[in-house]
């Protein structure tokens, strides 16, 4: 097992990344306030790995609440954050009792945001079981529902106290899914490590037939690289804004189609090619690299051109998008490979060219 700390003063926690780990609760253990827990899983996830969370906390001592969702995107809204509220209040749950998140980014995301808002607060635990969830979701504290109008418009900034990754849980992660959380993968390389670009450029082959130590080496190197932002920039004031590369078209991607269309991290690594497009465009890299970052998203099993949905369409949607300020849209770019900025200084039509270039 290895162990990350994302410091954050008397907020601080520890990631613990290693396989089996959702069968050692003496882990969760120390992090509960008292002998009691809700469990938030969904319908899909609940019967692989929630008996097994339970025998171990029922063995610590601790009695578990399940509450299951319903499975996908579609639900990561109101209603179903209501479910939650509604299973709390009927398992006598208190302020001191700790929510766990057992699942991918959509459990962790509502489930944390019902544990920011129940009684003005809960304590809360993430164990994630998608790759994209524990190199990114878990870590870091955003918390959030969609809008219909836009991806994660409800939401707060809510700390876990622990992070709990089974590495051996994506076993049963079906292969697209995986790709998709290679997408967040590959957004650690391109925004701000070089070494681990060009590592992901060998291994990659490695990371998609599950090669467990390629795997605990990536995961690991992801929340490094996520626990080191988030310290520095907790509620998104500077750096933190560069883990959005590719985000801004993604999320309109994925409002526009309508949620569970297109997968997150495919929507990302679409719109990650629409802003090396853009990047490419205003002279900051060349051919060179956008071919060494499609060929990596490619190889990854992601898409590289975004759906047809129509520049203006893209624009529209994009103006819901939480980097923009004072009315101005802002993008985060590279110029170069493991250096990503965030700039509002872009001409509206290079932005639409971009998204051309970038459509099926
Ligand atoms: P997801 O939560 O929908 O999980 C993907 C699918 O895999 C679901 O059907 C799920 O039930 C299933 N699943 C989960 N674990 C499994 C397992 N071990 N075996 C078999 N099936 C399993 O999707 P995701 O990609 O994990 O998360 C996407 C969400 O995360 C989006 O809503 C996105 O906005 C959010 N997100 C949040 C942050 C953040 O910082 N909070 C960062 C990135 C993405
Ligand atoms: N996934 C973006 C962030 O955590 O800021």
């Amino acid at each position: 097992m290895h162990t990350l700390n994302v410091d954050l003063g008397a907020r601080s926690y520890p990631i613990h990344i290693g396989a089996g780990l959702i069968d050692c609760a003496e882990r969760i253990a120390p992090h509960l306030r008292t002998r009691k827990a809700a469990i938030v899983t969904n319908e899909v996830v609940g019967p692989l790995y929630l008996e097994r969370l339970c025998t171990g906390l029922a063995r610590a001592g601790i009695e578990a609440i399940p509450i299951i969702l319903p499975d996908g995107e579609t639900h990561k809204e109101w209603q179903t954050l209501n479910t939650i509220f509604d299973a709390l209040l009927r398992g006598r749950c208190e302020r001191s009792t700790t929510l766990i998140a057992l699942g991918g980014g959509v459990v962790g995301d509502i489930a944390g945001f019902a544990a920011a808002c129940y009684q003005r607060g809960m304590p809360f635990i993430q164990v994630p079981t998608t790759l994209l969830a524990q190199v990114d979701s878990s870590v870091g504290g955003k918390t959030a529902i969609n809008h219909p109008q836009g991806k994660n418009m409800i939401g707060a900034f809510y700390q876990p106290r622990l992070v709990l990754a089974d590495t051996a849980t994506l076993a049963t992660l079906p292969e697209r899914e995986f790709s998709a959380g290679l997408a967040e993968v590959i957004k650690y390389g391109l925004i701000r490590d070089t070494g681990f670009f060009d590592w992901l450029e060998q291994n990659i082959d490695a990371l998609r037939t599950l090669d467990a130590g390629a795997l605990a080496w990536a995961i690991e190197r992801s929340c490094r690289n996520k626990a080191e932002i988030v310290a520095a920039d907790e509620t998104e004031q500077g750096e933190r804004a560069l883990l959005n590369l590719g985000h801004t078209f993604g999320h309109a991607i994925e409002t526009g189609l309508g949620y569970g269309q297109w997968l997150h991290g495919e929507a990302v690594a679409a719109g990650t090619m629409m802003a090396a497009e853009l990047s490419r465009r205003l002279g900051w890299i060349g051919d060179g690299e956008i071919a060494r970052i499609e060929r990596l998203l490619k190889r990854a099993g992601l898409p590289t051109q975004g759906p047809a949905l129509g520049a203006p369409r893209y624009l529209e949607l994009m103006a819901y998008d939480k980097k923009v300020e004072a009315g101005k849209l802002r993008f985060v770019l590279l110029r170069g490979i493991g250096q990503a900025v965030m700039t509002g200084d872009v001409e509206m039509g290079d932005v639409s060219a971009a998204i051309e270039a970038r459509c099926q």
